[in-house]
């Protein structure tokens, strides 16, 4: 089945949570081991609907299968930066669906004024750090052992992708 990336609505949290919950849980990938109460990840999508941050998900029948969202920077010398998350579950990955989700969000991001978005990975996640380097995204930086998961260190990597052509000064 094909998935289908969409603009994530209110509708969608219930199965957001749970995807981002299962992701968590894998402990590799993210920085929480589990997903935040429900409330918590409503009140994160009402927050990017009313803010007008791009957040996709992708359906496949009734199941959410993965997400992306990129949430704008309040602070006044960093409103054009954005940081982005994203996952897939784990039986739905290398289908296509990161790649379609990461599309469809940067390109909202670019529409919506956004002229940089910046990530963190763990130095482990080879998949995720192919997938960002496909898309444009640059290394910018590496945090040595910043995690230690499960008696294991792993870096974290900055990386950035940046359109500066149609917001630059002067
Ligand atoms: C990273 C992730 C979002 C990619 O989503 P996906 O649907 O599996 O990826 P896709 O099938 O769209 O593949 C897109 C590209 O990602 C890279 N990629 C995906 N799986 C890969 C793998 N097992 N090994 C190496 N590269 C891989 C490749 O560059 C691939 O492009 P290609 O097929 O042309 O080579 C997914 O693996 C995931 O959710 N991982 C766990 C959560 C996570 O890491 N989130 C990001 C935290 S920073």
């Amino acid at each position: 089945m094909a998935a289908r990336i969409a603009p994530i609505t209110l509708d969608d949290v219930e199965g957001f949570h749970a995807a981002l919950d299962g992701v968590a849980r894998e402990r590799r990938f993210l920085a929480s081991f589990e997903a935040p109460p429900l409330d918590a990840a409503r009140a994160f999508v009402e927050a990017n609907l009313h803010e007008g941050n791009p957040q996709f998900v992708a359906h496949e029948g009734d199941r959410i299968v993965g997400w992306c969202d990129i949430k704008r920077s309040v602070r006044p010398v960093h409103t054009h930066c954005g940081v982005l998350g994203m996952g897939v579950v784990a039986d739905r990955r290398g289908a296509g669906i990161g790649r379609a989700l990461l599309r469809a969000t940067l390109a909202a991001a670019r529409a919506a004024g956004l002229r940089r978005v910046e990530l963190d990975v763990r130095a482990r996640n080879g998949s995720a750090i192919a997938l960002y380097e496909r898309m444009g995204f640059r290394h910018e930086g590496r945090k040595v052992a910043a995690y230690y998961v499960d008696g294991v260190f792993d870096d974290l990597l900055i990386m950035g992708l940046v359109w500066p052509e149609e917001g630059a000064a002067g």
